[in-house]
């Protein structure tokens, strides 16, 4: 159980540091999944934050061989690694193979050269890779028995997939000399500081377009009484303004059957929240093609909410300032759009200059730093995970992390 971890040192871990990786075939599994644009892979820190470890190895004169994948079977974002393997290669040197397990794969592991990287192709192309199985099943796969083989050492850099029991992510560690890379341990130590070094007063600033996906992470935070307020925005925050009656729900909402959902459960989480959660007084909506502010109470119906307005960023912004641990994930609102995004950039703005400890997670919030040029400072720590660290904040384990602990 992750609550049993306490200490931010990774002694439970190996590490790169703890390996001779000269000459040796390091089995990488890096996370390089990214956002498609129109069919484009656009780069983004997870290329290049893994590209450092790689080339780390490198350095060191491993034979590096990358398993990687990208989007999910069936989805748009279902793609070869062909054009990651090119935006790799503007950060490191790196040959790419459209092969996995095959013969083409396994001679060009062969013929790798001490410090020569290789990038395989999507491992999800594998039907096994995502089975659900256990890491002993997977690690009688026909995947892990083609490759294991031919590498010395298993080295998981990907931190994001942590919370799938997948083949290349618990099935190789399971047969090899595996330890974690430096991504994952930068990522593994903000998240135990995060959790276990708790400062009060504790804010959690959650937001973003998935009312469900925070819903568990309140009712657990609220329950660990280690939350001082909540600070809710985007379409969290709406939903609890109709969960706190200020905004009445229309019929398209009464028979949208996730909307009633959520604000049920959005109900039952503001009676157990003791006042700890707080939501926007107003918000930004669209007139004429241009961004105006309200105060909650005139919301017409069916009006749609891009931004939380500036008073509740101010408001925000002096819990921010006057805490010890921020915790953040999802956008204030529609960040995208330029109108929009000011809610967003106070809080990003707020919570990076805090002198609080904090953590940002989630795909859209690091991006949405990223996109609106926010540097993080000594004291934030931006996570690339989404669901791992969802489910890291829930306190789960997760089986990639599990497998790689040392006994
Ligand atoms: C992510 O983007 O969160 C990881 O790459 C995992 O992807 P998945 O949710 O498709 O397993």
């Amino acid at each position: 159980m992750i609550g049993g971890m306490i200490s931010e040192n990774l002694e439970d871990f190996l590490t790169i540091d703890d390996f001779d990786v000269k000459g040796k075939t390091v089995l990488f599994r890096a996370d390089i999944n990214s956002v498609v644009i129109d069919g484009k892979v656009q780069m983004k820190e997870r290329i290049v934050e893994n590209a450092k470890t790689i080339r780390e190895l490198s350095d060191k004169k491993a034979k590096v061989v990358i398993l990687a994948h990208q989007g999910r079977v069936g989805r748009e974002d279902f793609l070869t690694l062909e054009q990651h393997a090119e935006l790799l290669r503007t950060l490191i040197d790196l040959k790419y193979i459209d092969d996995i397990i095959g013969p083409a794969a396994r001679e060009a592991i062969k013929k790798l050269r001490a410090g020569e990287v290789l990038l395989l192709d999507n491992v999800r192309m594998l039907a096994e890779e995502t089975l659900s199985r256990s890491p002993e099943e997977h690690a009688r796969s026909i995947f892990v028995h083609k490759l294991a083989p031919l590498a010395d050492i298993y080295i998981n850099d990907a931190f994001s997939v942590a919370h799938r029991s997948h083949a290349s992510v618990v099935g190789f560690p399971t047969v090899l000399d595996a330890g974690i890379g430096r991504l994952m341990e930068k990522e593994l130590r903000s998240l135990r500081r995060s959790f276990h070094n708790i400062k009060s007063p504790c804010i959690y600033l959650l937001g973003g377009v998935k009312p469900e996906e925070v819903f568990d992470i309140m009712e657990h935070t609220l329950k660990r009484k280690k939350v001082n307020r909540i600070l809710t925005s985007g379409c969290v925050g709406t939903m609890f303004l109709y969960a706190r009656g200020i905004i009445e729900p229309g019929e398209e909402e009464k028979s949208d059957k996730q909307f009633m959902k959520n604000l049920e459960r959005a109900k039952q989480i503001l009676q157990m929240s003791d006042d700890r959660i707080w939501y926007p007084e107003d918000v930004a909506v669209e007139i004429g093609g241009k961004r105006e502010e309200i105060p909650v109470d005139v919301i017409k119906p069916k009006q749609h909410i891009y931004d939380i307005g500036e008073r509740t960023s101010e408001r925000y912004a002096g819990e921010i300032r006057d805490a010890k641990t921020v915790i953040m994930k999802g956008p204030a609102g529609f960040y995208e759009k330029k109108e929009f995004r000011k809610g967003t950039e106070e809080l990003l703005h707020a919570v990076s200059t805090s002198d609080a400890f904090s953590l940002i997670g989630g795909g859209h919030t690091s991006a949405a730093m990223s996109t609106l040029g926010i540097n993080k400072t000594k004291h934030t720590r931006v996570s690339l995970a989404g669901g791992a660290f969802l489910q890291y904040l829930l306190e789960k384990d997760l089986p990639g992390i599990e497998v790689l602990k040392r006994d």
